[in-house]
């Protein structure tokens, strides 16, 4: 079974499975579409991430990321050999997009910072680029002078190459260096900036990167690499959310959290061992690094079963390091809302563990999780629609994490082949249904989602996968000297449902 995230070809053995099991969740894939207006407050915006739409990757002064490294030293990495080198040219089409943004009316936008066009070489002592801080100064005032809240995110995924040299994530020095990075930042837009995300995905920046390899820099040590990875980065956001407290809360009152991303795990019978089977996968997949953020310390599950597999390998300490008592305090309580971003949803039944001496995170959470045959599928063979998915997770997480701080959705969207501009049956109805499942659990199940941010608004580089497959409604000429940007059918109920509230032709208003 191959499965493709970001354009990658993996084969997932152990763990996809697909094709067994007919499901007997039919009906919930309803059609029915709430008519109730979202909340007055709601937060409605689109997400991006700097790799995938600045291009310009060494222009003005920035330093490589890892990924700017694999497009010149891993090339086939990259479908058709499309890469962020210039992507859609975010980088010299600033107002176009702003004005795409003022066209949907949107009152927040997601943007993330190239570490390397701050920072070349990832360290303050390498020396600063100006005209990076400039360039994402100009964007964020300009998006404050148009009444758009911007939420910064300061890595999504594109670590500057020259820390990797060090190990990068697997390097506890990436600490430091990464504190003066987010001090920098708070220091330069935080008067301007009031959300913040410190990684984006932490899951997929270690197992991607240091565990199963769908993402850079593929520095592979299976069932060790994601760990440390982990641990480095989890201790990273803590320590930065401290400097944050102590030095900037007063002033800017800002909120800080990491963008958490799950595959719904429903389990595919009601038989105890396939209820287990899923909720481990939650535990392991989000609980990994919400669990530290919220309670202090990695789930249970994980420490039990990552500890037991290590020592029956006779290793004197477990492949899950250990936070001290110190970190476990800084950790706890780390988040000031909570940043969820959910595309899809898995079936998972019960299976046997996987042999001790196969290290691997997939081995060590040891599930069957897969999708089936007769779900809505895309054009991404990870991605089949289901939106009732959405629901369950928040439901979830208000039921394991608590809501009062609040959820936002801070990327959900739809792939497709970039060159469709007809998508309302497709993209359009994508978000349709999947916005009317998050009004019911506000509704219906009373939880405190705050907002949601489509991705994307344009089509942009989906890592490997280049423009293969993209997710924008914004279709972009990639061919053409200006990176045309021509709006897809979606662009028009996203911008009525952006300024009615309301997912139908007439809603009612809330009781
Ligand atoms: C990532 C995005 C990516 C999207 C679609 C998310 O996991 O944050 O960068 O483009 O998924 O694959």
């Amino acid at each position: 079974m191959t499965i493709i995230k970001g354009g990658l070809i993996l084969s997932f053995i152990c763990l996809i499975h697909r094709g067994t099991a007919q499901t007997t969740l039919g009906h919930l894939f309803s059609e029915e579409v709430s008519n109730i207006s979202f909340p007055k407050n709601f937060k409605w915006g689109y997400a991006s991430a700097a790799y995938q739409v600045e291009g310009a990757w060494n222009l003005d002064g920035k330093g490589p990321s890892v990924w700017d490294y694999d497009a010149r030293n891993n090339p086939d990495w990259f479908i058709n050999g499309q890469n962020g080198d210039v992507g859609p040219d975010g980088y010299h089409n600033v107002d176009v997009d702003i004005e795409l943004l003022l066209r949907q009316k949107v009152n927040t936008y997601r943007l993330s910072i190239a570490w390397t066009r701050i920072l070349p070489n990832g360290l303050l002592s390498g020396g600063i680029n100006q005209k990076g801080i400039d360039f994402y100064k100009n964007i964020i005032t300009k998006l404050r002078a148009n009444n758009i809240e911007p939420v910064v995110t300061m890595m999504h995924w594109d670590q500057p190459r020259a820390l990797e040299d060090n190990g990068g994530f697997l390097n506890e020095s990436i600490i430091p260096a990464f504190l003066d990075y987010a001090t920098l930042l708070w220091e330069t837009y935080g008067d301007d900036v009031q959300w913040w995300t410190t990684f984006n995905e932490p899951k997929q920046i270690c197992g991607g990167g240091y565990d199963w390899g769908w993402s850079s820099p593929q520095n592979l040590l299976p069932g060790i690499g994601s760990y440390i990875c982990g641990h480095n980065l989890l201790r990273a956001h803590a320590k930065a959310y401290k400097i944050y407290n102590e030095r900037f809360r007063e002033t800017q009152k800002g909120k800080i959290s990491v963008n958490l991303d799950l595959t719904w795990q429903e389990p595919a019978t009601n038989s105890p061992e396939d209820e287990e089977a899923a909720e481990r996968g939650r535990l392991f997949w989000l609980g990994w690094f919400a669990h530290p953020m919220v309670f202090g310390d990695y789930p249970e599950i994980m420490k039990q079963r990552i500890g037991d597999r290590s020592r029956r390998l006779n290793l004197t300490t477990s492949r899950l390091p250990e936070f001290t008592e110190e970190e476990k305090e800084e950790l706890k309580d780390s988040i000031d809302f909570f940043a969820i971003q959910m595309y899809t949803t898995n079936l998972v039944t019960a299976q046997e563990d996987a042999p001790v001496n196969e290290t691997s995170f997939d081995n060590d959470l040891s599930i069957n999780s897969y999708q089936p045959d007769d779900w809505p599928t895309t054009l991404s063979s990870w991605f089949r629609v289901v939106p009732w998915g959405a629901r369950r997770l928040l439901n979830w997480i208000r039921d394991t994490y608590g809501d009062e701080k609040g959820i936002f959705i801070t990327e959900n969207g739809y792939p497709d082949d970039q060159t469709i501009l007809e998508d309302m049956d497709t993209r359009g109805r994508c978000h349709k249904l999947y916005l009317s499942n998050i009004n019911d659990a506000i509704y219906k199940d009373k939880i405190n989602v705050i907002g949601y941010l489509a991705w994307s608004l344009i089509d942009d580089v989906e890592w490997y996968g280049g423009w293969v497959v993209t997710f924008g409604q914004y279709n972009v000429d990639f061919t053409s000297e200006n990176k045309t940007r021509t709006p897809k059918q979606s662009t028009e109920y996203y911008r009525k449902v952006v300024t009615t509230g309301c997912l139908v032709d007439d809603c009612v208003e809330p009781l």
